[in-house]
């Protein structure tokens, strides 16, 4: 039987996403929203896409939970996308209420998934809905890092004119202007960017990374990126399924690690059927140590402004 994934939110997000996981044949897909019509419609138009993909995948769209029922894997999309100029943390009031209430529908309807967060801001987003859902800590787990990676691999490969398959990029933290680009511990061909490149080009480069998402905003005026992300989470989803085997950043609660106890953040985590199932701790330099746990407290912060 495929494994059954619900997609919680038909916008841009979610139905790029639903679209890679049928093209790729990685499972079911349901597509929830609560507007009516929207998820049913590109549910279908997916799923006549899969005799063109050879995909066997079933794509669904509903507006009600009962539906979603007993996914193995819950991505949520859901809530509102910034606008030029704001950052992250300005829809926390908006989408903490939403997720709230989309995470208690999941752990009445799902009580076995492993879920993925993508809404913003993220980490507070994805602590929202571990209180809520109350699962295991390693069940609920957020998408940042593998995105902000993924920009950072693209401009060193711009900047370097290499293919972004030679690069390797490391950003830890939250998914918020304080992430962690790490370049001491990034390279190209195996070489670290600090032999490569000059510094202020890199000092470029991790300003475009940690505004990546808003550069896209920007661009689009309404609406945020939705290729890259969604990519980013089936990269999660292809781990979780055992398709693949590396690190890969993501939100996770730590309990002590790096330093901190208590607060969702970006570290890499080794992913298996039963979700974040190791964390990798990286030697720091001081420096950077000091970053990740500024950056850490600043979720912590957000979350407590959600009760406010
Ligand atoms: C981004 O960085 C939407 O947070 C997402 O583009």
């Amino acid at each position: 039987m495929n494994k059954k994934i619900t997609i919680v939110g038909a916008g841009n997000v979610g139905t790029t996403t639903a679209q890679l996981i049928a093209e790729k044949n990685l499972a079911d897909v349901v597509l929830i929203d609560v507007l009516e019509g929207i998820p049913q419609g590109k549910a279908l138009d997916i799923q006549q896409a899969c005799p063109l993909w050879h995909s066997s995948a079933r794509v669904t769209g509903t507006n009600n939970y009962a539906d979603t029922a007993n996914s193995d894997i819950v991505v949520i999309t859901a809530g509102l996308a910034r606008k030029p100029g704001m950052s992250r943390d300005d829809l926390l009031h908006a989408n903490a209420k939403i997720i709230k209430h989309v995470a208690e529908n999941i752990a009445r309807t799902s009580p076995e998934s492993i879920v993925i967060m993508v809404t913003n801001p993220m980490d507070a987003m994805t602590q929202l809905v571990q209180q809520t859902v109350n699962f295991p800590y390693g069940r609920v787990i957020g998408m940042g890092g593998i995105l902000d990676s993924a920009r950072m691999r693209t401009f060193i490969a711009m900047e370097s004119g290499v293919s972004p398959d030679d690069v390797q990029a490391v950003v830890l933290g939250g998914h918020g202007d304080l992430m962690v680009p790490l370049p001491r511990l990034t390279t190209v061909k195996g070489k670290c960017i600090t032999e490569i490149l000059p510094e202020s080009v890199i000092e470029k480069i991790i300003e475009r990374t940690r505004h990546g998402g808003a550069e896209i905003v920007k661009l689009l005026k309404t609406g945020s990126a939705y290729y890259a992300p969604a990519a980013s989470v089936v990269e999660m989803i292809e781990a979780i399924s055992g398709l693949k085997n590396e690190p890969l950043s993501c939100s996770v609660y730590l309990n002590g690690e790096y330093g901190v106890k208590g607060v969702y953040s970006g570290v890499p985590v080794r992913l298996s059927s039963k979700g974040a199932e190791e964390i990798i701790e990286l030697e720091l330099t001081e420096d950077e140590r000091q970053a990740f746990i500024k950056s850490a407290e600043a979720v912590r912060e957000l979350v407590r402004k959600i009760g406010d």
